[in-house]
């Protein structure tokens, strides 16, 4: 089974519409490179630059948001829904990020809802998942995530599943410069897809599970060569188009 790497850089709270769409500026030959290299990118902004960075964007140029409302409208101040979203041409969500479980309150079963609304909407989910330094030193990773998994995916059939992008991102590699060792990630992402093949069984073949969490140019080609990693959920490294360029060289 071959799934296509993917290289989401998620901006988080940086850009606003100028300089995302000096970026953009530079979409078409990022896209070029990604083409040669047989893998998929995108973007993820922030709500105010989504619509902009969509305009801007090259067919095949992932746009995603960070976040969604489950709700497709009505009495939700502050959010924005799955329609609204596909109205300017956004195709993806990231789901759960630990910024959003941590500073936001975001359960994994709230995730599920948001989850279930992005593939009723035909949009692809981003399940972020990953556990505490603390949580890792304790040798209890892989049970963290699984639960993570099980409650995300509660209820989502397999033919769904397959459309669902899960990342690995442990809290403590994120922004911190301190990378998860391949070994360390390859092993957490292998536990995973069990975990999904125990809900889906050869469907969880077909979903694509990426790297979070200080991924930087220099790092990126040890991670995407292991087999279970499908890819990146990049922050910092991808906020300059210099070094998103670098990263998609590097990346195979
Ligand atoms: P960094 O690449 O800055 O460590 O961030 C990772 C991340 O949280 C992507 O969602």
């Amino acid at each position: 089974m071959s799934r296509t790497k993917l290289l989401l850089g998620n901006w988080k709270m940086n850009k606003g519409p100028k300089e995302a769409a000096s970026f953009m500026a530079q979409a078409e030959e990022m896209l070029a490179l990604a083409n040669e290299k047989g893998i998929e990118i995108g973007v993820a902004p922030t709500f105010l630059c989504l619509e902009e960075v969509a305009r801007l964007a090259p067919g095949g140029f992932l746009v995603s948001s960070q976040n969604v409302n489950e709700h497709d409208h009505g009495a939700y101040t502050g959010e924005v829904s799955c329609p609204m979203l596909k109205e300017v041409g956004v195709k993806a969500a990231i789901i759960g990020h630990s910024e959003r479980r941590e500073y936001n309150g975001e359960t994994s079963k709230a995730c599920n809802l948001k989850i279930k609304a992005l593939l009723q909407a035909a949009m692809t989910p981003v399940y972020c998942c990953g556990e505490s330094l603390k949580t890792y030193e304790e040798g209890e990773t892989v049970a963290f995530v699984e639960k993570q998994i099980l409650e995300g995916f509660e209820g989502v059939s397999a033919e769904d599943a397959k459309k669902v992008i899960v990342a690995y991102e442990p809290i403590w590699a994120i922004g911190t410069g301190k990378s998860a060792s391949t070994d360390d990630a390859e092993n957490t992402i292998r536990a995973i897809r069990g975990v999904l093949a125990g809900l889906y069984g050869e469907a969880a073949d077909e979903i694509r599970i990426l790297y979070g969490g200080s991924v930087k140019p220099g790092n990126i080609k040890a991670y995407l060569g292991c087999p279970d990693i499908d890819g990146a959920l990049v922050g910092g490294a991808s906020l300059e188009p210099s070094s998103f360029i670098e990263l998609i060289k590097e990346s195979v």
